[in-house]
């Protein structure tokens, strides 16, 4: 940690009261002319960081800014090395780049902003500025291909869960990997991994993660705005609220993946899917065709049933529509 870094984990610790510069001095090991070098470029990044005389410095109860510090203060698990970033192209790209480059399992990239976030198939994915929150994870698993699913399924529970713990929104999960509320979409899941030849089993996996928290300044674009949600429609999201939720969904992530192939996952995404019942449009490439969802195996694929037969619907090659 450098002293930026470091000086943001004391006042976020303190959030709301006054650490005196001498103290902070003290606990960082530097000069109080660092300390206040390091008060000022964090203030240029947009941190709102009061100061009073002698009473020293505090970060503001309303500061909202996403932090490294923030979110490793509200994580219980401890291996998550997560960068904040206040821009970037997309954090899944970012963390491929760390991936080749041998970083390790668990490495996190969150950002304030994508300029070219990525959806599912080939679509893009809205990030905008200050109003979401857009984190990749590296994950290392050992796991056959065939099971690679599992990872973003489960990542789908973790994200519904920690969405109703930390903001109270009864969040449903849309087959195989959208967040829905209040028939809203409030954030896609795209996960992207590399294959080991050799082996047949995965070398690494990116599981990328959008929530719309706020609403965008000036609304969802109109091609959005049909569909897209976001968990504070009315505005008013508590400060501190984006960390919070990051660091949740992090922790419950954690405890469904290391026990992935018991899929712990499998009852409580049973129990969110919000096409349990529906007569759906099931879109495979150019052929589109009515049924109705009759559930989820084990393996997570939907069955639908068409004409009286069933049908097992792989993630990969299908997109589903409620029929209004
Ligand atoms: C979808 O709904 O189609 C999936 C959207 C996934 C978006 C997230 S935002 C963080 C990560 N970086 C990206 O470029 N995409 C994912």
């Amino acid at each position: 940690m450098n002293t930026k870094e470091a000086l943001l984990f004391v006042l976020e610790e303190q959030r709301g009261m006054y650490v005196s510069g001498e103290e902070l001095a003290k606990r960082l090991g530097v000069s109080r002319t660092a300390v206040w070098k390091a008060v000022n470029s964090l203030r240029e990044d947009g941190f709102d960081i009061v100061s009073a005389g002698s009473r020293g410095y505090r970060l503001s109860a309303e500061s909202d800014l996403l932090s490294s510090a923030a979110v490793q203060q509200a994580l219980k698990t401890r291996v998550f090395d997560v960068r904040v970033v206040p821009e970037t192209g997309s954090t899944n790209d970012d963390v491929k780049a760390l991936a080749e480059r041998g970083a390790p399992e668990f490495t996190v990239v969150a950002s304030e902003l994508q300029t070219k976030g990525k959806g599912r198939l080939g679509r893009s994915f809205y990030s905008p500025q200050r109003t979401g929150i857009y984190f990749s994870v590296l994950l290392r698993p050992k796991l056959p291909v065939t099971d690679a699913l599992f990872i973003t399924t489960s990542a789908a529970v973790a994200t519904a869960s920690a969405i109703e713990g930390v903001c109270g929104r009864q969040a449903g999960i849309k087959w195989v990997n959208d967040i829905y509320w209040q028939d809203r979409k409030v954030c896609g899941i795209l996960t992207e991994a590399s294959l080991d030849l050799e082996n047949g089993s995965l070398a690494y996996a990116v599981l990328g993660i959008g929530i719309n928290v706020s609403p965008p300044e000036g609304g969802f674009p109109e091609e959005l705005k049909a569909i897209a949600g976001c968990l504070y429609p009315e505005g008013g999201c508590p400060a501190g609220t984006r960390s919070r939720l990051l660091a949740s969904l992090l922790d419950k992530f954690y405890e469904l993946y290391v026990h992935l192939p018991e899929k712990r996952f499998l009852d409580e995404y049973r129990r969110r899917s919000i096409l349990k019942g529906l007569n759906v449009n099931v879109i495979q490439g150019d052929r589109t065709y009515p049924a109705s969802v009759v559930g989820i195996d084990d393996q997570c694929h939907l069955l639908v049933s068409r004409d009286g037969q069933l049908i097992a619907l792989d993630s990969g090659e299908v997109s589903v529509r409620p029929i209004k």
